[in-house]
C-alpha cells in the first residue's frame, strides 16, 4: 500500500495521470477539486460555501478542505492506497495530512505556463462520469459526447483565461512552498509533465513500484 501526492500547476495533468494509474494499478484518486465540483452540482452546504472561491480561482479555506479529506478517508477504503490529487495545497493542509496518514512519495508534475494555458482552454469534462478530454490532444470520438458513458461534455467555469491566470498566481504563492517542504523531507520526485500523459503515468508507476511499494 502506498499513499502518493500529486502537486503541480493547474492543467499539468494531475487528474489525467491519476485516472490512468487507477485504471492500470488500482490506486484510488482522492481529488479535492472533484469532491468540491460534485458538492456544487448537488447544491449541498459545502458546495454553496465553495462555489465563489472556485469561480474566482482562489483556494477554499483550509478548515473546509481538511474536513472533506478526513471524511473521505474515513468512508472510502483503498487497499492499494490513495493518490492525493490537488491536496494538500497549503502548508497548513500538508501538516494536517501528516497527522492523518503516512505519505510515501510526492510527485511534482511541472509544466510551462504556455502548456498549461493551452491544455486548460481546450479541456472538456464529462458531466456524468468526470472523464477528462481535450479538444485537440485527447478528443472524444463524437464531439461533445463521452466515449465511456455517453454523457455530455462541458467546459469548467474556472477554465476561462482570466480565472486560469488567477489559479496560476494562487499556485505560485500558496502551493509552490510545498515543493521545498516535501523536498526537505526527501519525498519529492520531479516529473516533466510537458510530455505525453502516458509517459508521465509510466514514469510514476515505475517509480512507485521501485521505491514505494512494500
Ligand atoms: P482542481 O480541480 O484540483 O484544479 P487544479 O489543481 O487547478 O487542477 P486541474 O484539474 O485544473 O488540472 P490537472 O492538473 O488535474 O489537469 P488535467 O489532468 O485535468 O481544483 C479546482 C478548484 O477547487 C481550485 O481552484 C480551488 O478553488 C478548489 N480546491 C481544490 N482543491 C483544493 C485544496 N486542496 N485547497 C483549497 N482549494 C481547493 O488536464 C488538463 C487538460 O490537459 C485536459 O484537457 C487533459 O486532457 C490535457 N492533458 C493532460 N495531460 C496532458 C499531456 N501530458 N499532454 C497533453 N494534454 C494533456
Amino acid at each position: 500500500m502506498i499513499n502518493a501526492i500529486f502537486i503541480g500547476p493547474p492543467g499539468a495533468g494531475k487528474g489525467t495521470v491519476a485516472s490512468m494509474l487507477h485504471d492500470e494499478c488500482g490506486y484510488v484518486p482522492l481529488s479535492t477539486g472533484d469532491i468540491l465540483r460534485r458538492a456544487v452540482k448537488e447544491g449541498t452546504e459545502l458546495g454553496i460555501k465553495a462555489k465563489d472561491y472556485m469561480d474566482r480561482g482562489e483556494l477554499v479555506p483550509d478548515d473546509v478542505i481538511i474536513g472533506i479529506v478526513k471524511e473521505y478517508m474515513a468512508t472510502n477504503d483503498s487497499a492499494k492506497g490513495f493518490i492525493f490529487d490537488g491536496f494538500p495545497r497549503t502548508i497548513a493542509q500538508a501538516e494536517a495530512l501528516q497527522e492523518m496518514t503516512q505519505i510515501d512519495c510526492v510527485f511534482l508534475l511541472d509544466a510551462s505556463e504556455d502548456v498549461v494555458i493551452e491544455r486548460l482552454s481546450g479541456r472538456r469534462v464529462c458531466k456524468k462520469c468526470g472523464a477528462i478530454y481535450h479538444i485537440k490532444n485527447h478528443p472524444p470520438k463524437v464531439e461533445g459526447v463521452c466515449d465511456i458513458c455517453g454523457g455530455e461534455l462541458y467546459q469548467r467555469d474556472d477554465d476561462r483565461e482570466q480565472t486560469i491566470r488567477m489559479r496560476l498566481r494562487v499556485y505560485r504563492e500558496q502551493t509552490a512552498p510545498l515543493i521545498d517542504f516535501y523536498r526537505e523531507k526527501g519525498l519529492l520526485v520531479d516529473i516533466d509533465a510537458n510530455r505525453d500523459a502516458v509517459e508521465n503515468a509510466r514514469e510514476i508507476a515505475d517509480y512507485i513500484k521501485r521505491h514505494c511499494s512494500n
